[in-house]
């Protein structure tokens, strides 16, 4: 299909921003009129950044899974939707097309409402990248149900956090995934988050890897029967659910620099209408383009970049189970030469680790399908962006650096790829609708360029956040009120004389590992549940392929005879209570913590010690014991 709302030249990207920010509600309904809607809205936009209030597309009735596939069936019904790359590529890989997909969305709501799935209940699924993964994603959201999926690098615990959070009675899993070489027991690790969690009435189970699996009488399902009754009590169609523009479509967790993670809550018809315009416009996406995102649908980018945007565009998403380095380091290439990919989008980190294998996977690879190469997750360094272009891209393909997070739901600021002029490690220019402005650290706007500030939002657009799932207060205070009447990123950023916006990097307390965000306080909450751990401090350095790492400061008191287990032992309490995505890379065991005399961690100190910067420590006379910093220099590790 085509999509009327792309922009073609950089004279139209102008004349869309300038429209955009001029006449902000007439630039949004023309192209909201490019969708399904039950019922057209009454109004366009209505906010406040003070509660924060934002609702877009008042009053609008649709189903979002209509616009991902009931429309396109007409036209694309034998298109590809979705192309699943399993992890051995000896395996046979999957193509569903837009009528497969549309007919096992269906049945597979069949097999949600068999097992008491309704409109507005949270449905958690913590599943491996199987194609039936995006069916239940898309099942939910036909269903009216709300999806929270879970990254499957996170514990139990972290699972059950999240079931608590969302009250979840539903949760759809797999016996085990995938990954390399390695067999991850997915359903075991639900097992071990129901303990605690007796509310959850129904487990979905789909076979995926024939792990050994507990399934609970009354409790436990498995998918393949589940569907095989749907089939057998002749149940097809299964009606789109009417939903407002401002019903909630699904809650993700993200961390944050205090606390437990948050669940972002995202609305139907501005999520949608987001990750459809952005999609089109960033990648250009045209035609029959195969576009791969090697993104995993447990974050944000899988959710609005392998499912929703390119689907709502009528896009064909291939999707990849595995890793990039298994069986070897070619595995992407291997995936792009197979399907002819046009369109990559992937991270800094897995081009940093690519890069660490040389030129030898690339050999033998063709490559010459591609045209656009995305980038997301982390600033994107001049060295990788240069490999990126010269060995992938072979110069002769746009590279797209896409700055956004999971707050704002799709990509905000970034070059349209072959339309507006890319410059290496920078984001570049906003999307039309994005309006950003840098402030002080007194919130006072910056206007002048050249310089670097607190990036930060002045107007709406229609992907933003809405609440924090259960805790609307915490979504004032987190974004809304550092800089009064705006929206604060919690990056920073460079801004140069044409307006091209450079990312910096956060300047919270979280930090971005691998594209990971991983607050420090949740971090160090973890380790000190370790016992004998007195107090810990997080911070992050500077990491060849992870971006960053994570160093921790511990002050240990338990016996000290195996030192070397300890560290072991907290590693295993992080597993445990995050995941292992959150282990940190050093651990220092310290007598003390440089401290104000108000008992205040001094992390700009840490930070320094952690990077090697010690000429750069600076003044230490206002701690309460200097001598700290010179112990702890003696330790670094
Ligand atoms: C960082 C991922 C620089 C940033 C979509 C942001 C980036 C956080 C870029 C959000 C980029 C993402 N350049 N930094 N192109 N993209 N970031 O929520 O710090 O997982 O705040 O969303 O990643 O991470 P999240």
């Amino acid at each position: 299909m085509p999509q009327p709302y792309k922009i073609n030249s950089i004279e139209e990207y102008y004349a869309a921003y300038n429209k955009s920010v001029q006449d902000p509600e007439g630039f949004w309904d023309d192209i909201a009129g490019y969708f399904l809607w039950k019922k057209k809205y009454d109004q366009v936009l209505e906010w406040n950044f003070e509660e924060p209030h934002i609702s877009f597309f008042k009053n609008g009735k649709l189903n979002i899974t209509e616009n991902c596939l009931d429309r396109h069936l007409g036209t694309l019904g034998n298109k590809p939707a979705l192309i699943w790359e399993p992890n051995d590529p000896e395996e046979h890989h999957r193509v569903l097309t837009y009528r497969d997909l549309h007919n096992k969305v269906m049945q597979f709501c069949h097999v949600l409402a068999n097992n008491g799935v309704k409109k507005g209940d949270r449905v958690c699924i913590y599943m491996g990248m199987v194609p039936e993964l995006a069916i239940a994603i898309l099942a939910c959201a036909r269903i009216g149900a709300i999806h929270s999926v879970i990254f499957g690098g996170f514990s139990a615990q972290s699972i059950a956090d999240r079931l608590i959070d969302t009250h979840s009675e539903c949760v759809i899993t797999c016996d085990g995934a995938f990954r390399g070489n390695k067999e991850v027991p997915l359903k075991a690790m639900v097992d071990d988050a129901l303990i605690g969690c007796k509310f959850v009435k129904r487990v979905i189970v789909l076979t995926r890897t024939r792990t050994p699996v507990s399934m609970i009488k009354g409790r436990d399902v498995w998918w393949e029967d589940e569907i095989k009754k749907v089939e057998s009590n002749g149940q097809r169609d299964f009606p789109a659910e009417i939903m407002d523009s401002e019903d909630p479509l699904f809650i993700l967790y993200t961390s944050g620099s205090t606390g437990k993670p948050k669940g972002v809550v995202h609305t139907t018809a501005g999520f949608m209408v987001w990750t459809a315009y952005t999609f089109a416009n960033v990648f250009q996406y045209s035609g029959d383009d195969i576009y791969f995102c090697t993104a995993d649908i447990g974050w944000i980018t899988g959710h609005s970049y392998i499912v929703y945007g390119p689907l709502a565009n009528g896009a064909t998403s291939l999707m990849f189970e595995g890793i990039p380095t298994w069986p070897d380091a070619g595995r992407f290439w291997d995936i792009v030469d197979k399907y002819r990919v046009n369109i990559i989008y992937t991270a800094p980190t897995a081009i940093r680790s690519l890069m660490s294998y040389g030129l030898g996977p690339i050999q033998g690879h063709r490559l010459d399908s591609l045209k656009v190469l995305g980038s997301v997750g982390e600033p994107i360094n001049e060295e990788a962006w240069h490999w990126y272009n010269e060995n992938i891209g072979k110069k002769r393909c746009p590279i797209v650096d896409t700055w956004w997070q999971t707050e704002t739901s799709g990509i905000m600021i970034s070059t349209l790829a072959g339309i507006t002029p890319a410059i290496p490690s920078y984001a570049t220019l906003p999307l039309p609708g994005v309006q950003p402005i840098l402030v002080d650290d007194h919130g006072k706007e910056i206007l002048e360029n050249e310089v670097t500030g607190n990036l930060c939002m002045k107007f709406p657009w229609p992907g933003m956040i809405r609440t924090t799932y259960g805790d609307h207060e915490r979504c004032r205070k987190t974004y809304f009120t550092t800089f009064p009447k705006m929206y604060f990123s919690g990056d920073g950023a460079f801004r140069d004389a044409k307006g091209n916006y450079r990312i910096t990097g956060r300047v919270d307390d979280v930090l971005n590992v691998s594209g990971h965000r991983i607050g420090t306080a949740e971090l160090e909450n973890a380790i000190n549940m370790h016992t004998g751990v007195i107090e810990s401090a997080i911070v992050g350095y500077p990491h060849d392929v992870k971006g960053q790492g994570v160093y921790a400061f511990v002050i240990f008191e338990g016996s000290k005879e195996d030192m070397n287990m300890v560290r072991k032992d907290i590693l295993e309490t992080v597993t445990r209570t995050i995941g292992a995505i959150a282990k940190p890379d050093k651990i220092q065991f310290v007598n003390n913590l440089p401290k104000t005399r108000s008992g205040k961690i001094m992390r700009r100190i840490l930070r320094k010690i952690a990077e090697g910067e010690m000429h750069a420590i600076g003044d230490t006379t206002s701690l309460l014991d200097p001598a700290v910093v010179t112990e702890i220099i003696k330790g670094k590790v």
